[in-house]
């Protein structure tokens, strides 16, 4: 049994910022919900997250089932995990994460497990060698390499301040001896902290086997604490998410995109300059997206084209065409074969395959049925100051440039619409439909009026 902690009460003062640090985006998700997704990597099905500073925006921010457990002041990481200790199990391992480390990787945390569980040990910190220890709780060790302790830098001693194996603050432990090493923290050192890392010189004094376990990557560790950090780290994972992609059978023409960490790319699309993916956006096979595009929470199927536009929520089947300069909003369905040209902007709507709105138009709240043609600058006017009502152009009709369709409306199949008609009433199969003044030509008008140009 294993039973997750990520601690994520801190206030993040150096972030000078009004949200608290770990609701803070890295590759399009607030960094909290990168180590809930590292954590159930590991299949960890108890997960308690530490909240205290912004503690409603923080659980806000975090869409998966884990349970919020308040920590008031901080007091300490020994501390934030003593308030949990209701939720820790008298069985099984607690692995002790933080909520600003996004860059951890599920498959580090297995490995973790695997070495714990073969060692047999009690603890097993993981730790990293770095250059530059400074700030990090250092790794303190005998001169057969057993761990002893570790020792904050504030209240390490010349010899250990020298020391380059660094506490990572990540931690696998028996759950039972955690909650007995625990009741005996205290606040004697130079911060008044209860601080965490004493519990492995508690289990030392037991005579429990414990132990470190070094991690590969170092990155991985690397702790958010400011807008340059959230940009560095920002950056490791975008290679990271291009890396993966590419060897999927992606082409990223340059580092202007930005792909988020959940989006899904199918082999052969080609990803142009300045499109911008995110949310859980999945785009199939052969498609061109970009230049300068806006994806977010969308599917897009096969051999698509999406150009200088946006989609948000909003699903584009097979071989549709979509831009430049089109804009679909949530809830729209474009089927197959169906072109959206520039200035359409979409929302709440279905059209149907085959069907063409290729310049200028609005289509709002609207079913538009196959083989349709939606002239240039046509309107569905869908609010009436109170109501969104619904348009609905059956298939194969043609409505022509220029038209207004006051909802709630029917064109039914095969019916055309005359330019610039404003239609209020339904529209039947097969008829032609004109709305708007007949023509006058009043003659000689401009001479009788003394206008004509000498
Ligand atoms: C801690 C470790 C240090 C390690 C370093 C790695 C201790 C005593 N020290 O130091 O050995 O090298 O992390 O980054 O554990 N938090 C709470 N409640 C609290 C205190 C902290 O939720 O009462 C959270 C913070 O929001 C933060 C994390 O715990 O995410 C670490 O706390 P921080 O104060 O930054 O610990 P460090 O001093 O960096
Ligand atoms: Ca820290």
């Amino acid at each position: 049994m294993l039973t997750g902690i990520i601690l994520a009460a801190g206030k993040g003062t150096r972030m000078k910022s009004k949200y608290p640090k770990v609701v803070h985006k890295v590759a399009g998700k607030g960094m909290l919900n990168h180590v809930i997704d590292a954590i159930e990597e590991v299949n960890c099905l108890n997960i308690n997250i530490v909240i205290g500073h912004g503690r409603e925006i923080v659980k806000k921010s975090v869409y998966k089932n884990v349970n919020f457990v308040v920590q008031d002041k901080q007091l300490g990481t020994g501390h934030a995990v003593m308030v949990c200790d209701e939720y820790i199990p008298e069985e099984g391992n607690v692995l002790i994460l933080y909520g600003d480390t996004p860059l951890l990787k599920g498959e580090t945390l297995n490995k973790l497990l695997n070495y714990h569980s073969e060692e047999e040990n009690s603890i097993t910190v993981l730790t990293a060698l770095f250059n530059n220890p400074f700030g990090y709780g250092r790794i303190v060790k005998d001169e057969n390499g057993n761990l002893l302790k570790i020792v904050e830098q504030k209240d390490a001693n010349n010899k250990e301040i020298e020391i380059k194996e660094i506490n990572s603050g990540i931690y696998l432990v028996n759950a039972k001896l955690l909650k007995e090493s625990l009741k005996k923290l205290n606040n004697k050192n130079s911060q008044n902290e209860y601080y965490l890392t004493d519990i492995v010189e508690i289990l030392k004094n037991e005579n429990e086997k414990i132990g470190t376990y070094i991690i590969e990557d170092n990155n991985e560790i690397l702790g958010v604490n400011s807008r340059k950090q959230l940009l560095e780290v920002e950056e490791i994972f975008k290679e990271r998410i291009f890396d993966k992609h590419m060897e999927n059978g992606v082409t990223i023409t340059d580092s202007s995109v930005y792909i988020g960490k959940d989006v899904k790319i199918g082999m052969d699309t080609v990803i142009l300059t300045g499109a911008y993916i995110v949310g859980n956006s999945v785009i199939g096979d052969d498609c061109i997206i970009g230049p300068n595009c806006r994806i977010e929470n969308s599917i897009i199927k096969d051999f698509v084209e999406v150009r200088d536009s946006t989609v948000i929520d909003s699903e584009v089947d097979n071989l549709s065409k979509i831009g430049p300069y089109a804009y679909l909003r949530p809830n729209s369905k474009i089927g197959k074969n169906v072109k959206i040209g520039d200035f359409v902007e979409v929302k709440n709507s279905l059209v149907g395959d085959g069907s063409k709105v290729s310049h200028l138009s609005y289509i709002g709240d609207g079913e538009i049925g196959k083989n349709v043609n939606i002239g240039c600058g046509v309107v569905f006017v869908n609010y009436n100051g109170r109501d969104k009502n619904r348009t609905i152009v059956k298939d194969n009709a043609f409505v022509g440039c220029n038209s207004n369709l006051v909802a709630p409306v029917t064109i039914e199949e095969n019916a055309y619409v005359a330019a610039g008609s404003t239609i209020t009433e339904l529209v039947p199969n097969g008829a032609l439909a004109i709305a708007r003044q007949r023509q006058l030509n009043k003659l000689s008008w401009v001479n009788e009026k003394g206008l004509l140009k000498k």
